[in-house]
């Protein structure tokens, strides 16, 4: 039973952990998770978001893991695998072609924003921001954006890196990268915590701003927003932690593993609201700022501390590490299916994915510019739309679906053989899957429509 991926394997259970972690952390936690949360008005935001994490997080990241590792397949393959083996449609893979669908739409606007940060690592290195104003660091970042063809440039950089790394596979170069990078990463985001409680004066005003219970702001629409920011940062609902659960081996705890790789990303996400929200108070920025905050920020920080240009710089590039390991897990399932389909190589696999991705990330190049006036939803340009309906929408009915399917119709001989090692954990996640997740979902989806 214990067959090896066509795929390749990670070489050990750290491994996975590594690159699983690699996958979490990104964008999400340093980019995305402050402005999301400032525009939700913080506190209540982010105990939403935690609950979201443990009851509904990491029993999917759980059931992902499950099924990837059983069929050890591509996530389609692997969904009508696994549905066959437990008597059931293979229909389930229409899950499959669902998340190959979203990790196209995210990484089209994930490597647009991991361009932004890939130019900030050369605007940071040259030194424009040292000693500069909240209001002139808004003005290069508006300047920046506004610019089509740089954007373009950087963006088109980043997917060429993407493309190049998940080409050469995903084992040696990467698991190796991951290895040093992350606690690189944990490090300067510690270093960066402790100058902003020792330097901005209004710490305490970002921690109060992140853990008040102020359920009085609170809509159903932000909930929608927690909900998704949650499936979002742990990359689950479209099949990318099932692909590398394809490549993991068989004597490790899942649940334990899925809850580790949890609490390192929430880590990470916590203490960039704990850098980020105490530099916008004491610079009277606006907390509900957008996309930009971070990029408004970091900068204003950096240009003011001592040896913030190198400081800023390396760690701009290590955001855009973290972006990489990221964006790789995003295409891998698209990859690895059509390897499967075609009996091609990976390089021309990681090829055709990229050109496709290219093309569609075009109108989030455009977002902050040449298209800035098209709004697709109200008030959303096109990169606010693909990132909305990708996160609120799509991850989160993914994820119904693929909870759904670990709890009730997979066969419960396979569920028994792959959770052997995981204890009095395994009915805990087994209620939480049937039950828990999938109600939460479907009732945090029914009453945002309502509100609207
Ligand atoms: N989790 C990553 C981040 O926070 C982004 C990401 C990678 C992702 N793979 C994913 C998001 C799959 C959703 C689904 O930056």
């Amino acid at each position: 039973m214990t067959s090896d991926s066509i795929h390749g394997m990670w070489s050990s259970r750290l491994m996975f952990i590594l690159a699983a972690s690699g996958s979490a952390v990104g964008l999400g936690n340093i980019w995305r998770f402050p402005y999301v949360a400032g525009e939700n008005g913080g506190g209540a935001f982010v105990i939403i978001y935690l609950i979201c994490i443990f009851l509904i997080g990491i029993p999917i990241m759980v059931s992902e893991i499950v099924i990837g590792r059983f069929a050890r397949k591509s996530p389609i393959n692997a969904m009508a695998t696994a549905a066959s083996k437990s008597n059931a449609s293979r229909k389930w893979q229409l899950v499959g072609w669902m998340g190959v669908v979203a990790g196209f739409m995210i990484l089209s606007f994930y490597a647009v924003i991991a361009g932004w940060v890939l130019s900030y690592v050369f605007q940071l290195g040259s030194g424009v921001f040292v000693g500069i104003s909240g209001e002139s660091a808004e003005q290069i970042f508006k300047g920046f954006v506004g610019n089509v063809w740089e954007v373009l440039a950087w963006f088109t950089i980043f997917l060429a890196i993407t493309v190049v790394i998940s080409a050469r596979g995903v084992s040696a170069g990467l698991e190796v990268a991951v290895k040093y990078l992350m606690p690189i990463l944990f490090f300067l985001l510690v270093v960066l915590v402790i100058y902003a409680a020792v330097t901005s004066g209004h710490f305490l005003e970002g921690v109060n701003f992140l853990f008040s219970f102020n359920f009085e702001k609170l809509t159903w629409n932000s909930v929608l927003e927690a909900m998704g920011q949650a499936f979002f940062t742990l990359s689950l609902g479209m099949g990318a932690i099932m692909a590398y659960g394809a490549y993991m081996p068989k004597d490790a705890s899942v649940i334990g593993t899925a809850t580790m790789i949890a609490l390192m990303d929430t880590g990470v996400a916590l203490m960039s609201g704990l850098v980020i929200f105490p530099l916008v108070f004491a610079n009277s920025l606006e907390s509900s700022a957008g996309p930009g905050l971070m990029f408004i920020t970091l900068p204003l920080a950096f240009g003011q501390m001592v040896g913030g240009q190198i400081f800023g710089c390396v760690f701009f590039v290590l955001v855009a590490f973290a972006a990489v390991t990221s964006a790789i897990s995003l295409i891998e399932p698209a990859i690895a299916w059509l390897i499967e389909k075609l009996k091609t190589s990976r390089r021309v696999a990681a090829l055709i994915v990229g050109v496709c991705v290219w093309l569609l990330g075009l109108g989030s190049v455009f977002s902050t510019n040449i298209w800035s006036d098209l709004f697709i939803f109200d008030e959303m340009t096109f990169l606010d739309s693909m990132d909305y309906v990708t996160n609120n929408i799509i991850l989160p009915l993914g994820g119904i679906f693929i909870a759904i399917f670990a709890g009730w119709v997979l066969s419960s001989m396979i569920l028994d053989s792959e959770m052997t090692l995981d204890g009095w954990f395994y009915p805990v996640w087994k209620f939480l899957a049937r039950f828990i997740a999938p109600a939460a979902v479907a009732i945090v989806f029914f009453m945002a429509l309502l509100q609207v």
